[in-house]
């Protein structure tokens, strides 16, 4: 695996993983990897000949300084991790490189972007939209993976990829859930225990609701009741726990075509975000 640090040895890296025509799939991350990220490394592999990772906590996309300073950060074990399974490039640009000094330049994406997270967290998906077009013309892979378990991220990367013309295709990866059914995610490693028991919630409260609409209850009272389930569960605020058609980010008042259910609540310090589709299958 070639481990790059300065972008200008990315062109060259990057020729040598595309020679005799190979095809190439890149995963983004800011790092501390779990299963959910190797995923979608597996999910390369099988969809193109070569894959390569990206590592970069971008300064851009938080907007809390102090949730920036906790973010884990475990490159030694991350890049074993990449190593074992299979990844053939990684890049862990630094901030200077990407944003260089007088850097003012900002991709936002206007509708899928603006309500949920986008509400709570003022300037993020600029901060990703900008961040990963830059990782994305900087390495020109054929195909760029992105999970699931941020769908509305990944609906704000399709619309940039769409809007700017990347020529990249968007692919997107299912959830990776551990045992309990919490979504894997860098920051489970920062809840206590406690908190942890307490933050399958999440998944149990999703699937509730769920069954609940699909068995004609009302929209509104389902997601009420899940909201005062997790607060009794033990969390100290729900941002939003919604009801969204799942390609517009639209919230749905009664059952649509493509229903997709999105929470972000605290546990403590700890921001989780999760969501699940609503079908009957
Ligand atoms: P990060 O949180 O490190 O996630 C990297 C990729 O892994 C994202 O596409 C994310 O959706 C996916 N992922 C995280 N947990 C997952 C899980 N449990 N199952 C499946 N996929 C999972 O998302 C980011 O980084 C950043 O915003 C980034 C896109 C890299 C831009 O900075």
């Amino acid at each position: 695996m070639q481990i790059i640090r300065a972008l200008d040895g990315l062109e060259l890296g990057v020729a040598m993983v595309r020679q005799h025509g190979n095809t190439l799939a890149l995963v983004p991350t800011m790092g501390a990897l779990h299963d959910g990220h190797l995923a979608l490394i597996a999910e390369a592999r099988r969809v193109a000949d070569r894959v390569a990772a990206t590592i970069f906590v971008n300064p851009l996309q938080f907007n809390d300084p102090k949730d920036l300073e906790k973010y884990p950060r475990t490159e030694e074990a991350d890049l074993a991790k990449l190593e074992a399974a299979g990844c053939d490039l990684v890049w862990l640009p630094t901030p200077d490189q990407l944003y260089p000094a007088g850097f003012a330049t900002s991709i936002s994406v206007r509708g899928v972007s603006e309500r949920w997270e986008g509400e709570h967290r003022p300037g993020h998906f600029d901060g990703v939209a900008t961040v990963v077009a830059k990782l994305l013309l900087a390495v020109r892979p054929d195909i760029a993976i992105f999970g699931e378990k941020d769908w509305q991220q990944l609906a704000v990367i399709r619309r940039m990829a769409t809007d700017l013309g990347l020529g990249i295709g968007i692919l997107g990866h299912p959830t990776v859930r551990e045992a309990d059914g919490l979504a894997m995610s860098s920051r489970n490693a920062l809840l206590g225990t406690d908190e942890r028991a307490q933050a399958v919630a999440i998944p149990q409260v999703l699937g509730e609701i769920a069954r609940q609409i699909l068995a004609g209850e009302s929209v509104a009272a389902s997601l009420a009741n899940g909201k005062a389930r997790l607060l009794a569960a033990g969390f100290s605020g729900v941002d939003y726990l919604a009801l969204v058609d799942g390609a517009s980010l639209e919230p749905l008042e009664t059952v649509g075509e493509n229903m997709r259910l999105l929470v972000a609540a605290k546990l403590g310090t700890v921001r989780l975000i999760d969501n699940i589709p609503v079908t009957s299958e």
